[in-house]
């Protein structure tokens, strides 16, 4: 038999100021029921310049590594779409930050949303090849649209770090999956821009016609085994949309499988509605969100995640909960995480969202956005990050 691997521990951050999107709805004159319930979100995550994609990953992967061998790490993934360099890895400055050893492969990569799996499958390949070793995968983002865009009440940002391993204390990832790539312009962010450009609505089609043809090829593999399913989990860009996606498979399943399913999504989705969306660590978050406020999951249950990256990738996978799973998870920590933040006033948050870093090589100091935050960025100098 093949040996288990899957996610070991898993941790998560995001910056400490919040915008209330009742308050977003009053200034964009917009019913806040819109924002509340027909996109599904209630806070987003507003993110100063020191929290960047590398200040957050390492903040995230700061509350994984206690207790853990770093020295067995042999690989290091960055996912993210939020890039701060056309050549070197954020991989490496994470490295540096958390003090990593050098006997590893550093690498990041992209593909929109779908590249925290991207991360998780090849540190899983990976893994299984590399006895003795673990991976660490991050998936960092800043989701920006722009003031008053179509999108804006759909940014976040924060990031999600996971422990990839043998013999996994958390969940074991089943090797078997269902992928689907082809060349979609529903979402891009071209070099020379900083918000991201999106044909909403036909995003949106694509990735319900992805659940559609990709729920199909797995049941046609017998990979759904939807009967003893005991969660279903998407990409949260927003949470209506993983809604839509679940809401979708209604008439294909059986309705006490759908029940559960629903009940359990409402759990997956605690989280993602105050945070917004990470873009490649939004699935990861509702897995921890669904652990985290799910007192029933147990044992041996088993969960499919479907994860979506605009462009286009989608991938069923599924994974089963290991003993003891609840000992890795940390609620407590999330819980002052979330309820730690400041809320912002909409003058607060246009004032942060206009920010930006200085391009021609001259020094900038930056505010402290997160004083409980271990790791920030600093400082630009000669176009270099301190
Ligand atoms: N009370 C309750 N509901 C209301 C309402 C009210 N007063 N007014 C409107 N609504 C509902 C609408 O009926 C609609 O519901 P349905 O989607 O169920 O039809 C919903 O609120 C949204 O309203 P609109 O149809 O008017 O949509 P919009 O023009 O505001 O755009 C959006 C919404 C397309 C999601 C936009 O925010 C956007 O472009 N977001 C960014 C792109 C995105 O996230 N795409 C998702 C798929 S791509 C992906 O997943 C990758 C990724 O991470 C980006």
């Amino acid at each position: 038999a093949q040996v288990p691997v899957g996610i070991d521990r898993m941790a998560w951050y995001t910056p400490n100021h919040f915008l209330d999107l009742d308050d977003l709805a009053r200034a964009r004159d917009v019913d806040p029921d819109k924002y509340r319930t027909g996109i599904g979100q209630r806070r987003m995550a507003v993110p100063t310049l020191d929290q960047d994609i590398v200040a957050m990953g390492a903040n995230a992967a700061q509350r994984l590594l206690d207790g853990v061998d770093t020295r067995r790490i042999g690989l290091l993934i960055m996912a993210t779409e939020s890039g701060i360099d056309q050549s070197k890895a954020s991989a490496l400055f994470v490295q540096e930050i958390l003090g990593l050893g050098h006997d590893m492969r550093a690498i990041e990569i992209k593909e929109a949303c779908y590249g925290g799996t991207a991360g998780l499958q090849i540190a899983a390949d990976y893994v299984r090849v590399h006895p003795g070793r673990t991976a660490l995968v991050i998936a960092a983002d800043i989701a920006r649209y722009g003031l008053r865009s179509g999108g804006e009440v759909t940014q976040g940002a924060g990031a999600v770090a996971m422990l990839v391993a043998r013999s996994p204390r958390l969940m074991r990832l089943e090797p078997e999956s269902v992928c689907r790539s082809m060349s979609v312009g529903d979402f891009w962010r071209p070099n020379y821009a900083t918000e991201a450009m999106a044909k909403g609505k036909y995003s949106e089609q694509v990735y319900l016609r992805m659940v559609d043809d990709i729920w199909h090829a797995s049941k046609g593999r017998g990979l759904t085994r939807e009967e003893g399913l005991a969660a279903l989990l998407f990409h949260i860009p927003f949470t209506k949309m993983g809604r839509k996606g679940l809401r979708s498979l209604e008439t294909q399943l059986d309705p006490d499988v759908y029940a559960r399913l629903t009940r359990r999504f409402e759990a997956a989705i605690v989280y993602g509605r105050d945070v917004g969306n990470i873009y490649t660590g939004s699935l990861y978050l509702s897995l921890i969100s669904l652990l985290a406020n799910d007192p029933t999951l147990g044992e041996g249950n088993r969960i499919g995640l479907f994860s979506y990256g605009s462009g286009a990738v989608a991938e069923l996978f599924f994974g089963v909960l290991q003993p003891g799973f609840r000992s890795v998870l940390d609620a407590e920590g999330d819980r002052v995480l979330l309820e730690g933040r400041q809320r912002l006033s909409l003058e607060g948050y246009e004032t942060i969202f206009s920010r930006s870093l200085v391009t021609d090589g001259s020094t900038q100091v930056l505010e402290q956005g997160d004083p409980h935050a271990p790791h920030r960025l600093v400082r630009l100098e000669r176009h270099e990050r301190v």
